[in-house]
């Protein structure tokens, strides 16, 4: 694997160029929403040339066109900075038409009413269980819960034994917040053979988890045919790369605004039927992820000419930041749509927006069910210094809480 050195290619105007290094920059650790809303002052698409060099597409309507419009801005290459053959991950990486029949496998298999069905409660007991552990009014937070619960929902959904639950949380670690390109090889060489014993044990004994995440996957088919150990291989990683760092991300988040913002949580305290509504304004405000595109050819694109393979941003956070979609965004409005729930771009657009969407929404909804009631004078514990770690998503460091304790 070799990154691409930083760089200024000619066709990019002088005007458009402006440092935003979405992984190291110190602006982010110190203030990340303040540094994202701070992009509303800037060009709708500028050049950075931090991370190889890469385009930053700053108004939310422009990053939905990003996310969606594969003729211009292809899914084949996803990573800032740029890889050189890097590995494939169904069906993330594809574009359509072969995007849509890998694509086709998570709603009609993978993510189905069947293979959900228990889903809600085993939420609810696994965050019960994790909230029973906490010490009498107080813990820290991410990791205590929020890198536990995804994983062990992961693992219940593979089917596999929970004993593995503080492996997969240090690899998940590795690959998303290495600091070097050996612990992010590392996190992925792991999970690798994490996965291919799993499944070989899987195909040797099919009927051992009926109804499970791997049923579904082996009874599932394209073009007519059965999928291969190496397809089967892909989409595990990408739910493995896609589905624990993200929510472990979003929650904390969303628990810091909590133990921030009394009267917010007081109103849903009192108010648990307004939570799905209310979640959808803090996915909005608290975007995670940064995504990847690649120009597929030459074509200009609102004034700015892109040359086949430049790397262009496409940050939900910056999305539910914009101004112009979003009046006033930095502030938090459980009725910023009325009694809808607010549209955001949190989960992408397109073709690829993401299929695990109904299974984060229903982990962050039992966790607001579950843990704000338990935990009244909910408090950030006195003292602590909350760091933000930028990266491929935005994530708190530690977030050390104080509540109450009953007697
Ligand atoms: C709060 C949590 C989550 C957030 C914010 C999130 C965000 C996103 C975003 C923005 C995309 C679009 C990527 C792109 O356009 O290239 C995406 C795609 C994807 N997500 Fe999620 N995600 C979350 C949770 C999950 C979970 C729990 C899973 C599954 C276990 C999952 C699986 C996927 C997959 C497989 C894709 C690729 C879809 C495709 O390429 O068609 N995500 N996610």
């Amino acid at each position: 694997m070799t990154i691409h050195a930083a760089t200024v290619p000619a066709h990019v105007p002088p005007e458009r160029v402006i440092r935003f290094d979405f992984r190291n920059d110190d602006a982010l650790r110190r203030d990340p929403w303040g540094t994202i809303a701070a992009m509303n002052d800037r060009p709708d698409i500028f050049f950075s040339p931090d991370l190889g060099g890469y385009w930053v597409v700053t108004r939310g309507d422009l990053i939905a066109e990003v996310f969606s419009r594969h003729d211009l801005f292809t899914a084949t290459s996803l990573a800032i900075p740029k890889i050189e053959n890097p590995m494939k991950l169904i069906p993330n990486s594809f574009d359509p038409p072969e995007h849509t029949g890998y694509r086709r496998i998570f709603a009609q298999n993978l993510f189905s009413p069947r293979a959900l069905a228990t889903l809600e409660e085993d939420s609810r007991r696994h965050t019960r269980s994790l909230l029973a552990g906490f010490a009498a009014g107080r813990c820290e937070f991410v990791g205590e819960f929020a890198t536990r619960l995804p994983v062990e929902i992961f693992l219940l959904m593979m089917g596999c034994d929970l004993a593995r639950r503080d492996d997969c949380i240090l690899w998940v670690r590795d690959i998303f917040r290495g600091r070097t390109l050996e612990e992010t090889v590392r996190g992925f060489t792991a999970a690798d053979g994490f996965i291919r014993e799993w499944l070989a044990e899987q195909l040797a004994d099919a009927d051992a988890n009926p109804g499970g995440m791997f049923q579904a996957m082996v009874r599932s088919t394209i073009d007519g045919r059965a999928l291969t150990f190496e397809e089967m291989h892909s989409i595990t990683m990408m739910l493995f790369a896609g589905g624990l760092d993200t929510v472990t991300s979003q929650m904390t988040h969303i628990m810091r605004f909590m133990a921030e913002s009394p009267e917010h949580r007081a109103y849903l305290v009192d108010r648990p039927d307004a939570i799905p509504v209310a979640l959808e304004e803090m996915l909005r405000r608290f975007g995670i992820s940064h995504i990847g595109r690649m120009a597929a050819r030459d074509f200009e694109y609102h004034g700015v000419a892109f040359k086949a393979g430049d790397p262009v941003l496409a940050s939900t956070p910056i999305s539910g930041l914009d101004a112009r979609a979003f009046p006033d965004p930095l502030r938090v409005d459980f009725g910023r749509a009325g009694k809808r729930r607010v549209k955001h771009w949190g989960f992408g657009a397109g073709p690829h927006l993401c299929p695990g969407a109904f299974l984060a929404r229903t982990q962050l909804r039992v966790m607001l069910e579950e843990l704000l009631p338990a935990m009244p004078d909910l408090r950030i514990a006195p003292g602590a210094e909350i760091e933000t770690l930028p990266g491929a998503t935005i994530m708190l460091a530690s977030l050390p809480l104080k509540w109450s304790a009953a007697r």
